[in-house]
């Protein structure tokens, strides 16, 4: 529990919330979305010029991961809370026909998206998966990189979180994340509020 609510709760206001941006982010978000916002964390113009219909979009994240560190051909790259799949797209392209690309995202609606872009996208190397980064459904030490953007932050259980990544990195894997943080003492009016969770 966090302030009055469950992990139940939050989940559904969650999914509920993210169904809507599954086609497209824009004005859903306090902060900068879509093709621009992209352009202007450093995605690289190439990448996204070359992504799919509808797909730069669906960018609804807060950051750069790609910008921590390279992903090599032939890696194995995890995306935590991948969303519709820009990341995914973006990592599959760097990891090449040699390497795989994981991705998992528990709002349905998303999932599905994320596997349509990778499929109108011809990637034959990315496999999306439909559940929780709480849970993660796969065995210790499979990746050389995990990625996330924005997602991590709509945990309840970030420690939990964190233990999952690092069982599912390989020991020279990487983490490298963008997410939001609380600078200062959340306001009263936030605590306890699903909407604010799910933001
Ligand atoms: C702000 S969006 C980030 C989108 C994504 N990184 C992208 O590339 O577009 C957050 C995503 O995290 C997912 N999410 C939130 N909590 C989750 C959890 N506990 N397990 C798996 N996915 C989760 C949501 O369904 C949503 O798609």
């Amino acid at each position: 529990m966090a302030g009055s609510v469950s992990e139940s709760e939050v989940r559904k206001a969650i999914r509920k919330r993210y169904r809507r941006v599954a086609s497209s982010a824009s004005g859903c978000f306090k902060y900068p979305t879509g093709r621009e916002a992209a352009e202007r964390l450093g995605y690289e113009r190439q990448v996204i010029e070359s992504a799919p219909g509808e797909l730069p979009e669906s960018f609804c994240r807060v950051g750069n991961p790609f910008s921590l560190g390279r992903i090599f051909p032939g890696n194995a790259v995890l995306d935590v809370g991948c969303g519709a799949g820009f990341d995914l797209y973006v990592a599959a392209r760097k990891a090449g026909d040699g390497g795989s690309v994981d991705g998992i995202d528990m709002t349905p609606e998303m999932a599905a998206a994320a596997r349509s872009n990778m499929a109108r996208a011809g990637l034959d190397n990315v496999t999306v998966t439909e559940g929780f980064f709480e849970e993660l459904p796969y065995d210790d030490c499979s990746f050389d990189v995990v990625i996330s953007n924005g997602a991590l932050n709509l945990s309840l259980r970030k420690q939990q979180s964190f233990r999952e990544i690092w069982r599912v990195l390989k020991p020279e894997g990487r983490l490298q994340i963008a997410d939001i943080v609380l600078d200062e003492e959340l306001p009263e009016e936030h605590v306890g509020s699903l909407e604010a969770w799910s933001d």
